[in-house]
């Protein structure tokens, strides 16, 4: 009997070709997530699934899927994946990290750019007919050239975001779990500085860390606190990393200069009073979204599935100690 696969996101045809010689293939073929309902009963006689960020792949549904050999986790952020049950009963996982570098770290400067410069508010004045006149003075922003950027978390995405900083002249300011080796600080012309400077001196804030247990709310009220009145935060990482309801409050009070934010502490939902700022730029979580990037972490999760449930080690492997079991 041929080997039977889940993708729970309608990917395209492609991508998903080599996938579809091989194995006995469900996928949802709507631009939406999987109804969960759904999800639970297909994924009952599958031994490979290939699940979206939307999905929450925990004990829930490893308990509907006693056949699971392999998941590989469509991006590279896998805190919707239980890795820990997963690998307790034998199930490898992978993700897709390299391939959505260079559009994430985009995206983030894309969001400095834009809430320094204003770009969506000055948008919306014109559209509605509020630009009546030019003068000197009016509807000023904030120059990102030559300010001091600080990266929190100096993985791939924070190493690119710096590379872009460079061109702007920037002093660049990071925060890692570990530190890097001083050449290649040299080289890329970073300094290493604990939280607390780098919130404190930091024109611009970037984060850029994985969700764990250690990242969860690391900016909350006291950190919001350390900002300049004049400094912007920007997350294209995870939402739940930033303690929302906190920094409407900072924002509402304009105690710091404005954010940019591409993902939510409850995505899709928001924090009552987000959208009532003017001084923060909203975007549906598409720092990986560009066509480009979505085929390549297609592709790669692709790979990473055929590999597992071939018995290979998959290129991105999230858990090898799962081999040990
Ligand atoms: C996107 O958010 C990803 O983790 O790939």
């Amino acid at each position: 009997m041929k080997t039977r696969i889940l993708i729970t996101g309608n990917l395209p045809e492609n991508v998903i070709l080599p996938l579809k010689e091989k194995y006995e293939m469900e996928m949802n073929q709507e631009d939406r997530p999987m109804d969960r309902q759904e999800l639970l009963l297909r994924v009952k006689d599958k031994q490979g699934l290939l699940p979206m960020l939307s999905d929450s792949i925990n004990e829930e549904v490893l308990n509907c899927a006693p056949h699971l050999k392999m998941i590989a986790n469509f991006g590279v952020g896998y805190n919707n994946i239980d890795v820990r049950l997963a690998t307790a009963r034998g199930i490898m996982v992978s993700n897709t990290p390299g391939v959505l570098t260079d559009a994430t770290a985009e995206l983030a400067f894309t969001l400095m750019l834009s809430v320094s410069r204003r770009l969506v508010e000055g948008d919306r004045m014109v559209r509605e007919g509020r630009f009546k006149f030019w003068a000197p003075m009016l509807f000023l922003g904030r120059e990102v050239t030559g300010k001091t950027l600080g990266i929190i978390g100096m993985g791939k995405i924070g190493k690119a975001i710096a590379v872009r900083a460079r061109a702007f002249d920037m002093r660049i300011l990071y925060h890692n779990r570990k530190r890097i080796n001083s050449k290649e600080e040299e080289n890329m012309r970073v300094e290493y500085v604990d939280l607390k400077t780098l919130l404190k001196e930091s024109d611009f804030v970037s984060l850029n860390v994985p969700l764990t247990e250690e990242t969860k709310h690391l900016i909350g009220k006291n950190e919001l606190s350390l900002m300049k009145s004049t400094a912007f935060l920007i997350n294209t990482s995870r939402g739940q990393v930033i303690d929302e309801k906190a920094l409407v409050e900072v924002l509402r009070a304009r105690k710091i200069g404005g954010a940019g934010l591409d993902v939510y502490e409850n995505e899709p939902s928001l924090t009552p009073g987000l959208t009532e700022l003017d001084n923060v730029i909203l975007l549906p979580h598409v720092g990986s979204g560009t066509l480009e990037t979505r085929i390549k972490i297609g592709t790669l999760a692709v790979e990473n599935l055929i590999a597992g449930l071939e018995g290979r080690t998959p290129p991105n492997f999230v858990n090898p100690e799962v081999l040990k079991k």
